[in-house]
């Protein structure tokens, strides 16, 4: 047997047990006569001590030889500690060694295995192997599989069967860009990854399996940032015979459940706010809502006072930072840097101050009286002490401007509480949206989407006022997950198809095998998938979903511990009938 018990559950209860552990040594402290090490496995550390006294000759020279990270199987007798550590569940016992074997020896591990580490990102990520021994590492790991579990019982629960559908496959158009697999067998064609398992859950509500989920990889060749990867993990899931209504419940209910594992408070209803909602109150679609801030719109207090900036926007919109109306000239200064940085693109930013004494000051005191400012300060519903902070310009721009401000003040005034936790639906998304390069509509969900039946009428006349049966589920200001009724009539599906511009041939070459089965009885059917990776990062108080993948890619997309991707030898691109064209 390697082992008796595990580096994590031996207590005063144990005193006096012979005992057989192994791991790996942490730590080594080597006093000359006596010897103690840290060992260390999944579940914990245990201290073993070897004593010149009570210890063989031999024992002490052979523990010598250890270095970190060598694995070791010991025997030895449970024992008290004289100085406990109350910090580990072990803490206060040793183990007093009576026998060791080296199982494997290291080399010396290029950075430390410890919570905190000497050993920067790069380096962790190209041994990742390494960086799992540490604890901040493996408990993201042993968390994210709490909640799969937690996942799957919710949801089995709920009669929803676990199907597993097809990685090589043909495209299906989310948005993103493909990643393609050569086919040797049929040369110069292609599989695509699935960005989703979106046409094949569909294709199972057709055949009758009535709840489908899958916990499942996507794959998805787009710009990398903190919360996305290229192959990332969705909770996946369809239902037959039900109304977007059904829908929110049923994975609101998964989501509270979630939260009141990790939090220990119970989550009601989640709110719901319309797209358009969303967007006048905080120029977002996925609004962080555990702060305030909301949007002030001011064109009709601001115009007509020969301030041309202000005249000339379509917009003006501002946000009440309460009690920042102290900020020095330098901390403006560097929000209006914050603002005109090319990520965020405003020309420049308006602000009033509610002094504490309740007079009025602005950086544009020329154009407007102190009764203007009263009025505006007003309309904020601004306290003496408050920050009004205004932008200016073409509507979208402005608003999603703003919002970039608001988050950014946000995470610098401390009201992003990563232990608190704001879930809220938002509903009633546009359908389409006006796609300027390729002058077209685009599916704004995806093309399987059902329109509003009160909006159908609009198809035809204005389609980009179609609002759609589509969902998303935010939580803390990020996209956790999204979701919509399709469309279920063959004829109604191909009508979107042309609306969206594609020829009869396109459509019928490239879901042609959805539409025929639509032919066959599809019954009413609406679902929705969760970003795994995402849900669980943000409810462990993250946002960087990597540390919750066991080997993620960088932000180049690379996998630097395996290096991939990487070129592949020429008989593999002659078996693919490929060949390599430099660029000019
Ligand atoms: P959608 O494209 O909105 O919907 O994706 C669902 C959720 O997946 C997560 N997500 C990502 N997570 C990490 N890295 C990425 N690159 C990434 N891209 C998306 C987000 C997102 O909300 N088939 C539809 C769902 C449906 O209609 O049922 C779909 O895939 O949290």
């Amino acid at each position: 047997m390697f082992r008796t018990h595990t580096n994590g559950e031996l207590t005063l209860e144990n005193l006096n047990e012979e005992v057989t552990l192994s791991g790996w040594v942490q730590t080594i402290r080597d006093k000359g006569f006596m010897v103690w090490i840290d060992l260390r496995d999944r579940y914990g550390l245990t201290q073993l001590v070897f004593d010149q006294e009570r210890s063989s000759e031999n024992l002490m020279a052979e523990v010598k030889n250890l270095g970190r990270e060598f694995v070791i199987q010991i025997k030895g007798t449970v024992i008290e500690r004289a100085s406990k550590n109350p910090k580990i569940l072990t803490g206060e016992i040793e183990i007093l060694v009576k026998d060791l074997s080296l199982l494997n020896a290291s080399e010396l591990p290029p950075f430390t295995i410890e919570d905190q580490t000497d050993g920067g990102e790069e380096l962790r990520m190209k041994y990742r192997y390494l960086d799992i021994r540490r604890n901040p590492v493996k408990n993201k790991l042993i968390f994210r599989h709490k909640m799969a579990q937690k996942v799957r019982n919710y949801l089995t629960e709920k009669e929803f069967i676990e199907v597993e559908t097809p990685v090589l496959i043909k495209s299906t158009p989310e948005g993103a860009r493909d990643f393609v697999v050569p086919s040797r067998m049929n040369p110069g064609q292609f599989y695509a990854l699935p960005q989703s398992p979106q046409t094949f859950k569909q294709l199972l509500m057709v055949g009758g399996m009535d709840r489908y989920f899958q916990i499942v990889k996507c794959f998805r060749d787009e710009d990398l940032r903190a919360d996305r990867q290229p192959e990332f993990t969705q909770i996946d899931c369809e239902l037959a015979f039900v109304e977007q209504q059904d829908v929110l419940e049923i994975f609101e209910g998964l989501t509270a459940k979630l939260l009141e594992d990790v939090t220990g408070n119970v989550y009601g209803e989640f709110p719901r706010m319309t797209y358009q909602e969303a967007m006048t109150r905080y120029g977002n679609d996925k609004p962080d809502i555990r702060f305030a801030m909301e949007f002030v719109e001011l064109n009709e207090l601001v115009k007509g006072k020969d301030f041309k900036i202000f005249d000339d926007a379509s917009l003006v919109v501002g946000i009440n930072v309460e009690g920042c109306a102290d900020y020095t000239r330098k901390q403006i200064d560097a929000l209006v840097d914050w603002i005109k940085r090319p990520q965020v693109g405003a020309s420049g930013l308006v602000w009033i101050k509610y002094q504490a004494d309740g007079t009025l000051s602005s950086s544009v005191n020329k154009f407007y009286s102190e009764a203007d400012l009263q009025l505006i300060a007003k309309k904020f519903e601004a306290k003496p002490g408050d920050l009004m902070l205004i932008l200016s310009g073409e509507e979208q721009k402005a608003r999603t401007q703003l919002s970039a401000l608001r988050m950014e003040l946000g995470n610098q005034l401390g009201l992003r509480n990563p232990n608190e936790f704001a879930p809220l639906w938002v509903v009633d998304f546009p359908l389409l949206e006006w796609d300027p390069e390729s002058n077209r509509y685009h599916a704004m969900h995806h093309p399987f989407t059902s329109p509003k039946p009160e909006d159908i009428g609009l198809l035809e006349t204005s389609p980009g006022e179609v609002r759609a049966n589509a969902y998303d589920l935010i939580l803390n200001g990020n996209e956790i997950g999204g979701g919509s009724v399709r469309i279920h009539d063959q004829k109604f599906q191909s009508k979107m198809f042309d609306l969206l511009g594609f020829t009869k041939e396109e459509a019928q070459s490239q879901f042609g095998f959805l539409m025929d089965a639509f032919k066959y009885g599809a019954p009413p059917h609406a679902g929705l998938a969760l970003g795994f990776d995402r849900l669980v990062a943000i409810l462990d108080g993250n946002e960087v979903i990597r540390d919750y993948i066991a080997f993620p890619k960088n932000n180049a997309g690379r996998d630097v511990m395996i290096d991939a991707p990487s070129s592949v030898s020429e008989l593999q691109l002659d078996e693919l009938q490929l060949k390599i064209v430099e660029k000019a």
